[in-house]
């Protein structure tokens, strides 16, 4: 990437650093070609508001129409791979002492990319739950078993029969308390924030970077565009995570 220039202060402290906090949101997937939610012409709510899709309301308004929007991210996601910023994070953690990787995103693409103990704050879109028992089943033995049209969406829970849903966070909900503790208290006690492809419109991921900059931690946005934090962050490092991460991680292990 030729313009991109990293302050040399900050490889400094990335250098230095004894525990990196990673906070990713959609952006870092979009260069694996699925769509973020908030660029109006082609985000994942194109022709719905999020209201209509991705909360326990429109489940129950509306089942089959939330059922097959997952559907189609789930066949999205299957035929994503994971991209040069994916994979940066799996090098990144390699060359710091500690890493702790938090997503937004309900994608699993860190996972498959070989990043482990990821962080899901918002669940992933490859399990399902049931409503009654909460009885967890694999996205993929359901999508298996559906023959097309014919079968009953959203479809029932192999244990106990009772209708499944995406195991992700829906609008109104509690995000899962211990990837949410273990998110706070990794943004409290690392020494560098990095904040990637996250509009850091949605709490209380949002906040997590605050977290860190309210306890003179350094704190970076990694973004093409700025968003709400950008003011209050060390470095705005503004570009895409594709091109940005693996700088960081070449400009870490030159030899690399
Ligand atoms: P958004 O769609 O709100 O924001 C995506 C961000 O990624 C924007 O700030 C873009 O500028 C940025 N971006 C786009 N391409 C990028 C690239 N190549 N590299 C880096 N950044 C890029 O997605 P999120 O912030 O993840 O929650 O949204 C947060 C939450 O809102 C989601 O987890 C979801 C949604 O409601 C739930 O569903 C509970």
């Amino acid at each position: 990437m030729s313009d991109l220039i990293l302050p040399s202060d900050l490889i400094t402290t990335l250098q230095h650093a004894r525990h990196l906090a990673v906070l990713t949101g959609a952006g870092i997937s979009a260069e694996s070609g699925i769509p973020t939610f908030r660029e109006a012409q082609t985000g994942l709510w194109a022709n719905y508001s999020p209201e209509d899709l991705a909360t326990p309301e429109a489940f129950r308004r509306n089942p089959k129409l939330v059922w097959d929007w997952y559907t189609w991210r789930r066949e999205l996601v299957a035929k994503a791979e994971p991209n040069a910023g994916h994979r940066a994070l799996v090098g990144l953690a390699q060359l710091v002492p500690r890493l702790t990787l938090i997503t937004q995103n309900v994608d699993g693409l860190h996972t498959r990319a070989g990043s482990t103990d990821v962080i899901e704050l918002h669940g992933n879109l490859t399990r399902c739950t049931c409503l009654a028992a909460g009885h967890l089943v694999d996205a993929a033995l359901v999508d298996a078993a559906l023959p097309g049209e014919t079968a009953v969406s959203p479809p029932l829970c192999p244990h106990c029969g009772s209708p499944l849903r995406p195991d992700v966070v829906w609008f109104g909900e509690n995000l899962p308390r211990a990837a949410l503790q273990q998110a706070v208290a990794a943004s409290q006690s690392c020494d560098l924030f990095l904040s990637v492809g996250t509009s850091s419109l949605v709490q209380p991921a949002a906040s997590l970077p605050l977290e860190a900059l309210e306890r003179g931690k350094t704190a970076v946005e990694i973004n093409p565009q700025p968003t709400p934090l950008a003011p209050y962050m060390d470095y705005v490092l503004r570009g895409s995570a594709g091109t940005v991460l693996p700088a960081l991680v070449a400009a870490l292990d030159p030899g690399g």
